[in-house]
């Protein structure tokens, strides 16, 4: 049985962000959550919370151990147990390491296009952003990052890896050269490794800290992104080798942040339900080529990515002042607008394809009916 095949009626009883933002009557394919149900291990781990009431505050070691092991399984990447520690979830840990590893009033480079809360959150607290755009392809723009890392006022560097919105797979070569050109001009590499689970089978994901030079860098992670588990409060903070004894010197309320249950059940998603995400990464894939196979029926045009579940695609040719407003408004179709990912992106819109082929096929229509 598919695992991206839940009935609208099912979803629709849904009261998360997703399910409750808009009308009854538009179909959701915006914030990045999943329309799954959980995999069969969650399911046990949380049952067998409710029946022993193991509800207290967190015992720490189970998410640090099972990433560990499903780090060292899935892409031969060795990390000790000291350089990771359980934080509140990604955007938090990434503002935690952001205001300890670089001053107040210093520049951070992101690449944009970029998921908003690297923008507009508190994430750089009180630093200034600096933009190293990325390519028209969606890949690094190592001549524009290093200049930016060149700049006096720059001390740190937020990488989204694989990227929101684009999907974009970085290769080992490209985060090599980011090691160097971060070590050459003294920055500090904090990158956000929530989708890395979620890569097309035929692609490979390359954690950061996998290659040289790294060993001065940061990632932030957690497996709420390939296991829908946002409800539940957890992520991990991982630490290059250098970074080890500063990672214990953050205050104790960044472990605290993060619940028993979110920590629990992630790490029971990837001890035990490695098989479920393997299909769910085949099913994401399929979904991304019927994309792809629709779209050109509307006059757009979509080419998959390796990574994610989103899909970044220009508009444009709709000839809408505001697309994702006026497809919301008159199609009764949520996709997230461009404009939240870069100012000059107000054509784009980013579809979520965690859903079922069904859903994705009528909101295809969806749009159809607005273009005409
Ligand atoms: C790149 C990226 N980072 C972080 C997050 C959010 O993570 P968290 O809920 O752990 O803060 C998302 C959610 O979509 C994301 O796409």
């Amino acid at each position: 049985m598919a695992i991206l095949d839940i009935d609208l009626d099912v979803l629709r009883q849904r009261t998360s962000m997703k399910w409750t933002r808009f009308g009854p009557d538009v179909l959701p394919l915006w914030v990045a959550e999943m329309d799954v149900l959980p995999s069969p291990g969650v399911t046990r781990a949380m049952q067998h919370v409710l029946e022993i009431g193991d509800l207290g505050y967190p015992g720490y070691e189970s998410l640090p151990r099972a990433f560990a092991s499903f780090a060292a399984d899935t892409w031969g990447l060795t990390l000790e147990a000291a350089k990771l520690m359980p934080c509140a979830d990604v955007v938090s840990g990434m503002a935690v390491l952001v205001d300890a590893f670089t001053p107040a009033g210093a520049g951070i480079v992101i690449n944009t296009p970029i998921y908003p809360p690297f923008r507009v959150s508190g994430a750089v607290g009180e630093r200034h952003l600096v933009e190293a755009v990325l390519t028209p392809e969606g890949r690094l723009d190592l001549d524009a990052l290093e200049a930016a890392f060149a700049r006096d006022d720059v001390a740190g560097y937020l990488l989204c890896n694989p990227h929101n919105p684009h999907g974009t797979v970085h290769t080992p070569e490209e985060l090599e050269s980011v090691a160097r050109l971060a070590h050459r001009h003294d920055v500090v590499v904090i990158s956000d490794e929530i989708h890395g689970a979620l890569v097309a089978p035929e692609a490979t994901f390359t954690s950061y800290l996998s290659v040289p030079g790294s060993e001065n860098g940061f990632v932030v992670t957690s497996a709420s992104k390939a296991f829908n588990l946002a409800a539940l409060k957890a992520g991990l903070l991982i630490a290059g080798s250098e970074r080890v004894a500063a990672l214990w010197k953050l205050p104790y309320e960044v472990r605290a942040g993060s619940s028993h249950l979110g920590l629990l059940l992630q790490a029971a998603g990837l001890d035990n339900d490695r098989d479920w995400l393997a299909q769910l990464n085949r099913e994401i894939a399929a979904n991304k080529v019927l994309l792809a196979s629709l779209l050109p029926g509307v006059g757009l045009t979509y080419t998959p990515s390796q990574g994610t579940y989103l899909a970044w695609v220009d508009a444009s040719p709709l000839g809408l002042e505001h697309p994702a407003t006026t497809l919301r408004s008159r199609g009764r179709v949520a996709f997230n607008p461009g404009t939240d990912y870069a100012g000059d992106a107000g054509q784009w819109v980013r579809i979520n394809l965690a859903t079922s082929p069904t859903i994705i096929c009528e909101a295809v229509a969806r749009i159809g009916a607005v273009r005409r």
